[in-house]
């Protein structure tokens, strides 16, 4: 009987072990960069560069802390390209205390609309995807492949 526990739990330890190690683990953060199509923009590396109506900033090198990345993808940056992903953003007070109707004849800032809209749990998974993965990190194979799921022609220079 104590034989047959101590099998158990070697077996349940290997195989958790084999989960961390491998490509099981699903990251439910890059899901929702891909989902709510950040790479549209700021790219598969997340690098950001030229692209239609102005450059995404890298998200490798901004400076911005969990709650600034957060409340900037809920609210995105009025004025620029980086549309809000939150619904209840400029509708209630939580972007900056503002609301559609402070932008009224001002349509040049006019906060924009994203075309997938996220909820609370999903910007949260997505921004620990930016800090464990893109923030203050180069490029590399291993980020690639992830991204991917499979070795492609993106990631053989890396
Ligand atoms: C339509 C293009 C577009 C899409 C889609 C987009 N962004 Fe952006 N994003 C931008 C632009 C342009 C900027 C730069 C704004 C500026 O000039 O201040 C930016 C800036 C940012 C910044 C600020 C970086 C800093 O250091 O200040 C973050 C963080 C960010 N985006 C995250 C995201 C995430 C996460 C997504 C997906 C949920 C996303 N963006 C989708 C265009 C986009």
């Amino acid at each position: 009987m104590r034989l047959k526990n101590i099998f158990f739990l070697s077996f349940m330890f290997l195989s958790i072990l084999q989960n961390l190690s491998g490509q099981q683990i699903i990251d439910y953060g890059l899901k929702v960069y891909k989902k709510a199509n950040c790479m549209g923009c700021h790219k598969w590396h997340g690098d950001g560069g030229p692209g239609y109506g102005g450059a995404a900033m890298s998200l490798r090198t901004t400076g911005l802390d969990r709650e600034g990345l957060k409340l900037l993808i809920a609210c995105g940056r009025p004025g620029t390209n980086m549309p809000f992903f939150d619904k209840k953003a400029y509708v209630d007070d939580r972007c900056f205390g503002l609301k559609f109707e402070d932008f009224e004849g001002d349509e040049k800032n006019r906060p924009l609309r994203a075309k997938a809209l996220l909820n609370k749990r999903q910007i949260d998974q997505l921004t620990d995807f930016i800090i464990n993965d893109l923030k203050g990190k180069q490029l590399d194979k291993e980020f690639c492949v992830k991204f991917f799921g499979k070795p492609t022609r993106s990631c053989e220079n890396l």
